[in-house]
């Protein structure tokens, strides 16, 4: 019973004797170390059991002469190839009726498999382990890229912004060049006809000063280009600058053609740069005209406090050619121009913008082809 018990277990059963040598071997133990159950029989299990890292055989020597039980004990037996085979080792003793040691029992359970699956799991976590960690430098040089990335675009972006900001101030200088222009022309035409040019240098003079004030302003923002500082700002009456902004485009026979109507409540005062508040009436008024052409129209001025109390609006409204729906979302962007090279660079509406928002408004566009175009800006008061 207890030899067919032995038998049928799957676990490698070697029964020792008190001199240590083999007296019973079970056949998964003939399978485990190739060695047949004859060849078994009293050999020294010291030949079977390797104890380099465990001390194993030492162990067993002691269990067996002390008659203790022996706990679980990672250790290999030498097969008869001389292949190692790692086992789990537990050893119990086998007691005399009268008490006394007979042997012990060991059985040793082929760990084989279980090795290799945890080598399997151990090669699975490695694995991972580098492909975490490969992962993560992946992800650090990415970000690495971002950043390179992010600064050039600053860069390109600064670089486009002084270029707009320069082409800005070219263009208003151009702008105001024309009011000079005109101013001298009409002087000149009045000398060479030998005139008396007290009353007209009179009324240019104003233009001419207002020029004279535009110039050295840009020529400050252009300088402000390479050391941005804050513009100077005082109080200003909206209505006052519109109605100087009209006199002097009207100075330089930009005009002639165009009917202007004022529909403006006086007073309300904004804190802004004069300059700059000027530049956006001027580019508005510019473009209105150039939208009404040959045939003349209406260019409708209005300044009156919003809706909210603490904020003035402004709008220019022309009766001119309008804006088609698919150009309506390009016209704010620096250099779209609809107009003969020579005559625009589309640089008018988005500095207008510009200026507009650096102030804290907005500056929008309502337009319907053939029939009429209002530009509306925003200020705080
Ligand atoms: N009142 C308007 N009516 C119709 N189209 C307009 C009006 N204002 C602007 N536009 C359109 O928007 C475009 C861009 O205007 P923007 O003032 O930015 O540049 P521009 O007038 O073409 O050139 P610049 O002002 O630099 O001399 C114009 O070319 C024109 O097609
Ligand atoms: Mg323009």
């Amino acid at each position: 019973m207890f030899e067919n018990v032995i038998e049928a277990m799957v676990d490698a059963v070697l029964v020792v004797d008190v001199e240590g040598r083999v007296t019973l071997a079970n056949t998964a133990a003939t399978s485990i170390t190739g060695y047949s159950q004859e060849e078994l029989r009293l050999t020294p299990v010291a030949k079977l059991l390797i104890d380099d890292s465990s001390g194993l055989r030492t162990v067993v020597r002691r269990r067996i002469e002390e008659g203790d039980v022996m706990r679980r004990e990672e250790s290999w037996l030498v097969a008869k190839s001389g292949a190692r085979v790692p086992v789990s080792i537990t050893g119990s003793p086998v007691l005399r009726p009268d008490g006394g040691l007979e042997g012990i029992v060991l059985v040793a359970r082929d760990v084989r498999e279980i090795r290799s699956l945890l080598a399997d799991k151990e090669a699975e976590i490695q694995r991972r382990t580098l492909a975490e960690d490969a992962l993560r430098s992946a992800k650090a040089s990415i970000e690495e890229q971002l950043d390179q990335s992010r600064a050039s675009l600053l860069l390109a972006e600064r670089r486009a912004t002084l270029g707009t900001l320069a082409g800005g101030v070219g263009h208003e200088l151009r702008n105001i060049a024309q009011i000079q222009v005109s101013a001298v022309d009409e002087l000149q035409t009045a000398l060479a006809a030998g005139e008396d040019v007290t009353a007209l240098a009179r009324e240019v003079i104003g233009d001419l000063e207002r020029v004279a004030e535009h110039i050295t302003a840009h020529g400050q923002r252009l300088m402000q280009l390479a050391r941005p500082g804050p513009d100077r700002v005082a109080p200003i009456d909206l209505s006052a600058v519109v109605r100087d902004v009209i006199a002097m485009l009207r100075g330089a026979g930009k005009l002639r053609r165009v009917e202007v109507a004022l529909s403006m409540t006086d007073g309300l005062q904004v804190t802004v740069n004069r300059t700059r508040i000027e530049q956006i009436m001027v580019n508005l008024v510019v473009n209105a005209v150039d939208a009404i052409g040959e045939d003349g129209g209406t260019i409708t001025i209005d300044v009156q406090s919003g809706a909210d109390p603490t904020r003035v609006v402004c709008s220019v409204t022309d009766t001119g050619c309008g804006i088609p729906a698919d150009q309506i979302d390009k016209i704010f962007e620096p250099f779209f121009t609809t107009k003969p090279e020579d005559r625009g660079t589309g640089l008018g509406l988005p500095v207008a913008r510009e200026i507009v928002q650096t102030y804290g408004g907005t500056l929008n566009v309502v337009s319907k082809v053939g029939v009429s175009t209002t530009f509306t800006f925003d200020l705080p008061r």
